[in-house]
């Protein structure tokens, strides 16, 4: 099903925006070490997302909070992880130590011959949605790059035992497919990598209404004028995509035409996310170097963009869009940044994924004897780093242990390097490296 969009031409990241990214001291995180002992010793964790309840906030059924993670065996070399992707699930109770939960979604039942990134939602009745990604087809003996947007409902969260484990019987369904006009389908797509994927609930604090977003493709016709007619620059065409359920049922969902995209200016505009700040939308997203399009440069990166409600003309935070991004020196340490409000401030984290390792491309990892390629990947939960926000604006703040992911109600220690928490101006001057 597809649903008229409300208003008219869909907002961009242009290129002129685009143009000015460049890497301030107040967008780089600081460079990331090994941890002592990473999230799960048997598994390489990457792409996580939190339980979350209707309204986003972090649920904490039986005192715990949850994180969804894809994961593929430690012992797989990490290049080949994505082909067979798994969504494992861990607790805490203190947002530091997690525990390891199991197989959230089961691949035996399925869609897709792996899963990929997603969401959780908690519902007030107590039933789990487990959204993800079906890629692929399940059973496929070659693998191929179809993308489903798909869900696991009907099970519940038990903390009665020792610990919490999800517990089925789950139901898997399709929840929605790309329809040509508003999203590429495969057949469409003239571009280096098809996207149509990571589905992201979304309730909106302003009218309770329910939606779906997710990373996709606007299509570009041959012969179009988009970008000037430049056919490489068309190339390029990535999008967030949304759906609306009518009845608020998180399991139906008609599309809606998308909420910003970047023809002609990035391929893969990833995980995308929103924070709702005093009736500010700030919508997130994570992008790679090398999906600019030609003339263009960025980083492997989270992106931001803000509008006064969640259909609104989105502009790039800090003008470009760039909000955060590893150093010069390590530009592939950290990737699939997920942002959330803590109290005045934003939390984000990633997975820990290339270091020791400055080549301008992640392709040159295959170039490493494969004892090497395991050394320098991380596979592990981020250090979490705050970020100041406000006035369209993100900076640095400071950072947090691996993987501590804290709740509304705990008291972060006060920012290094601010007397008071302020603006940007106030907070300046510091630099990690
Ligand atoms: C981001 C991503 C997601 C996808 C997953 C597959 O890291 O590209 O968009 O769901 O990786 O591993």
């Amino acid at each position: 099903m597809t649903e008229q969009t409300p208003g008219s031409a869909t907002p961009a990241w242009t290129r002129d925006q685009a143009a000015t990214i460049t890497r301030r001291d107040d967008a780089t995180a600081p460079i990331i070490y090994p941890p002592a002992s990473t999230t799960d010793s048997e598994n390489h964790i990457w792409d996580t997302w939190l339980l979350r309840e209707r309204d986003g906030s972090i649920a904490t059924p039986g005192g715990y909070r949850v994180i969804f993670c894809l994961s593929a065996s430690a012992e797989l070399l990490p290049g080949k992880r994505h082909d067979v992707a798994t969504i494992r699930y861990y607790y805490s109770k203190d947002g530091e130590q997690w525990n390891r939960g199991g197989v959230a979604v089961e691949p035996d039942e399925a869609f897709g011959s792996r899963q990929w990134a997603g969401s959780a939602m908690l519902d007030d009745d107590g039933t789990c949605y487990l959204y993800y990604t079906a890629a692929g087809e399940s059973g496929e003996d070659e693998l191929t790059y179809t993308q489903r947007l798909a869900c696991a409902s009907g099970g519940t969260v038990e903390t009665s035992g020792q610990g919490l484990s999800l517990q089925g019987p789950w139901e898997h369904e399709i929840l929605a497919e790309p329809d040509g006009e508003w999203y590429e389908t495969e057949d469409q797509s003239r571009g280096m990598i098809y996207t149509f994927r990571d589905p992201w609930f979304f309730e909106d604090p302003a009218d309770g209404e329910t939606y779906l977003l997710f990373e996709a493709n606007t299509p570009v016709p041959e012969g179009s004028d988009a970008c000037g007619g430049d056919a490489a620059q068309q190339e390029f065409n990535g999008s967030i995509g949304i759906a609306h359920s009518p009845t608020g049922d998180p399991t139906d969902w008609n599309l809606q035409g998308p909420l910003l995209d970047a023809v002609g200016v990035n391929q893969e505009l990833e995980r995308p996310h929103i924070v709702v700040d005093d009736g500010q939308y700030y919508l997130f997203t994570a992008s790679h170097v090398h999906t600019f399009a030609p003339g263009l440069s960025g980083y492997d990166a989270l992106y931001g963009f803000v509008a006064d409600d969640l259909r609104g003309e989105y502009e790039p935070l800090n003008g470009s869009g760039l909000v955060l991004t590893n150093p010069a020196n390590a530009p592939f340490q950290a990737y699939s940044w997920m942002v959330y409000q803590h109290r005045d401030e934003l939390l984000v984290t990633s997975f820990f994924n290339y270091y020791d390792f400055d080549r301008p491309s992640l392709d040159d990892v295959a170039l490493l004897p494969e004892n090497e390629q395991m050394r320098r990947f991380g596979g592990t939960l981020a250090p979490t780093v705050r970020l100041g926000f406000g006035d369209g604006e993100t900076w640095l703040r400071g950072v947090l242990d691996h993987g501590h992911l804290p709740t509304e109600d705990e008291e972060l220690p006060p920012v290094e390097f601010a007397e008071r928490y302020g603006t940007r101006e106030e907070e300046s001057g510091y630099s990690y490296r």
